[in-house]
């Protein structure tokens, strides 16, 4: 290979640039973001180069094919986090996988293992939420989907782990600010995932936008060679993220010009630069000033012509495929999964009893469904999802009739005998343009402010003549999808718009409401949701959303969905995960309880089970044993329960700040009405281990506590002691 020609190995472009010089001059080993016709081009063009390397496809495909019209999009990753279910995201991950590789794509840069603390940072729904072993689990199921049996299989693609490591431990939420962590937090917590992963066979990794300590994470050799690809012996291959490299020149400003900046990134062994066409003559620069060699450039082209080799695509580039893709986008199989999953994503949180809607109830039986969001079909998709008004290329978004909204879902399903009288008000979601009138200095438009709008009388008061009307009163609020993703971190969690002045309006009635939060996050809820009869979360459930949710409400599914995440009372009440080191005398607020409006792991079911008689198998053991912990658990109530049994563990005495309990282990038992079931779960001792001031990864000799229970509340859970010996 020419100097040039390993260069361009080593460069992704976005398809929708000018292309069409590139791919032939500069021999590009990449492209991402590429429309059907765009991938048609570049495989064109590909074809007529000297040497005919395959082009590498990438594409931003995480939770469902985002960018194909009549796809499936499933829910996001932070509502699929709610299943707690990896088998289920497992297949998720597969269907995902066979209808994306039909298209022409052979990589995708999913999973986020990000762990999401800071509520107000935009791209928490796109995490699996705050807890590392449950992203650990999760990713490694998805991670296992994409992949498949081997990336030999036409029906497997690439997965990436990202976004490497710490870019969500922002500061303020801000994407992508500086991340204010040390070494020894992030093995503690953010490594810990992306280990796991690695282990499991992901062969790409994606690394984050910012820095750490001064050093931008493109170019952070103890973050890439010390640990990833020595400790954790990683062969895969390093992607940056957007323009990583161009930024280092033009925003952080840590490096003079493109031949320093390319040379760093390339010492640091990054092996694909993301959408930097200066890479090009930067690379070649900085070879011919002395920082680069040619010979340095070798590993990385020999690690993306090794993956190009795995997928077999010099044999067979896997072009988009008709046949395929009709016999395999949006299959009723995939709409089934669809389903399923997103039954698993919704998270009863408030019940007093009025959930579900008693079918046998005298007429008439109407239900007022109210709110912004009761059929907005886009914003239910959530964002990666080609939704319209985001960057995308389906003007449209997806096809509208795939979309079971809430209202559709209802109208469906609804028995015979209830009304339901339904009043939109989309336009409570509205905002005010944003005054300054400014772009961003990258010329971006600025969204519009979410500050609360004046309450709009008039659509207040439409949605209360339906209210006053009805027996029940569901209303449907969330956050808007220009607020949600990446750059759109917010500076409120309060519900934008006139959501809140409805939400008072609509408890004020008297009528049983029954809030349904379809959220991207977490989001603040106002003390009329609060007190309201029940509340159901789901982050942006996928196509199938609005079914799932009609279902839970009616009752023709047990409500399974547990959080991944806390939900906090104040955005000022940051951060709220539930495994924060154990504080000390002032570490609370004056005005305010520490403890969050709803706790990770969190829950109900429309059935009561309780938890008795913990016991452990063994109460001392080595630091190579297993302890097995036994509990009873008796559904009492008169319905169906799915319950997620959590085993957290507590390390009486650290010889560091520690947390006082963290998640080790978690099992799923379907239990029947008065069933009784001994449930066992194992966590190995290993596993009970902490990052002493030095930064190893030790178990401490010692007394611990063993915590099961339905969530990590503690006054939920049930404790036994168990000692670990030298
Ligand atoms: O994969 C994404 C990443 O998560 C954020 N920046 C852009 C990439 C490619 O679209």
């Amino acid at each position: 290979m020419t100097l040039e020609e390993k260069v361009g190995q080593m460069m992704q472009l976005d398809a929708r640039d000018d292309i069409e010089d590139h791919v032939l001059s500069t021999h590009v080993g990449s492209i991402l973001h590429a429309s059907p016709d765009r991938l048609e081009l570049a495989q064109r063009l590909t074809a007529q180069t000297r040497l005919r390397i395959p082009l590498i496809v990438g594409e931003d495909c995480i939770h469902g094919h985002s960018f194909w019209i009549g796809a499936t999009i499933f829910p996001t990753q932070l509502a699929m986090a709610a299943s707690w279910n990896p088998e289920l995201i497992e297949q998720v991950a597969r269907a995902t996988a066979v209808e994306v590789s039909a298209t022409g794509i052979h990589w995708t840069f999913s999973p986020v293992l990000c762990i999401a603390r800071d509520l107000r940072w935009g791209r928490v729904g796109e995490t699996f939420g705050e807890d590392p072993f449950l992203i650990g689990e999760l990713a490694s199921a998805m991670v296992r989907g994409y992949q498949g049996t081997g990336l030999s299989d036409p029906t497997a693609i690439l997965a990436t782990a990202k976004h490497f490591a710490g870019y969500s431990e922002t500061q303020g939420g801000r994407d992508a600010s500086e991340a204010d962590i040390s070494m020894r937090k992030l093995r503690s917590w953010f490594l810990p995932p992306f280990e796991r992963v690695a282990r499991e066979g992901c062969r790409t990794f994606m690394l984050g936008y910012q820095s750490i300590d001064g050093v931008p994470i493109t170019v952070n050799d103890w973050l890439l060679n010390d640990v990833l690809r020595g400790e954790w012996g990683y062969t895969g291959t390093l992607i940056t993220d957007w323009d990583n490299v161009g930024r280092m020149v033009w925003e952080q400003q840590v490096q003079p010009d493109y031949a320093h900046a390319s040379a760093a990134a390339v010492h640091a062994g990054n092996d694909m630069v993301m959408t930097t066409p200066g890479f090009f003559r930067g690379a070649l620069d900085a070879i011919e000033l002395g920082l680069l060699a040619e010979s340095d450039l070798d590993a990385a082209v020999a690690r993306i012509l090794t993956l190009k080799f795995e997928l077999g695509l010099f044999e067979n580039p896997r072009l988009p495929d008709l046949d395929r893709q009709r016999a395999s986008i949006a299959t009723s199989s995939h709409t089934d999964l669809n389903r399923e999953i997103a039954r698993r994503s919704v998270v009863l949180l408030q019940n007093d009893g009025v959930l579900p809607l008693p079918a046998a109830e005298p007429a008439p039986r109407r239900i007022a469904l109210v709110g912004p969001l009761i059929d907005d079909a886009q914003t239910q998709l959530g964002d990666w999802a080609g939704a319209s008004g985001q960057a995308g290329w389906l003007p449209d978004g997806q096809p509208r009739h795939m979309i079971t909204t809430v209202f559709d879902g209802l109208s469906t399903l609804l028995p015979a005998g209830w009304e339901l009288t339904a009043n939109v008000g989309a336009e409570i979601l509205r905002l005010r343009p944003d005054p300054s009138g400014t772009n961003f200095p990258d010329g971006q438009p600025r969204p519009p402010v979410a500050i609360a709008c004046e309450p709009d009388a008039e659509l207040i008061a439409a949605a209360l003549d339906a209210a006053h009307a009805a027996d029940y009163v569901i209303a449907v609020v969330g956050d808007r999808i220009e607020l949600v993703g990446e750059g759109r971190s917010t500076a409120t969690l309060e519900l934008v718009g006139a959501q809140i002045a409805l939400l008072d309006a609509l408890a004020a009635t008297g009528k049983p409401l029954i809030v349904v939060l379809m959220a991207s996050k977490p989001l603040v809820l106002p003390p009329s949701a609060l007190n309201a009869a029940a509340i159901v979360w789901v982050a942006s459930p996928g196509m199938e959303g609005g079914r799932a949710i009609a279902e839970l409400v009616l009752g023709l599914v047990e409500p399974s969905g547990r959080l991944p995440i806390s939900f906090a009372r104040h955005a000022g009440q940051q951060p709220t995960y539930y495994n924060q080191i154990r504080g000390q005398h002032g570490d609370r607020y004056a005005d305010l309880t520490q403890s969050p409006a709803f706790a990770f792991g969190e829950g109900l079911s429309y059935s009561r089970v309780e938890y008795s008689g913990l016991r452990l198998q063994q109460t001392e053991l080595n630091r190579d044993g297993t302890v097995t912990a036994e509990i009873t658990l008796q559904n009492v109530g008169s319905r169906t329960a799915v319950e997620t049994v959590q085993a957290y563990v507590s390390d009486t005495v650290t010889s560091v700040s520690w947390a006082f309990k963290e998640l080790k282990a978690f099992r799923q038992v379907t239990l029947a009405a008065g069933e009784t079931a001994v449930v066992t779960i194992d966590v190995p001792v290993a596993e009970c281990s902490v990052v002493d001031a030095r930064g190893n990864r030790i178990v401490e000799a010692g007394e611990f506590r063993m915590l099961v229970g339905p969530s990590s509340r503690d006054d939920t859970l049930l404790s036994a002691g168990f000692l670990v010996v030298d």
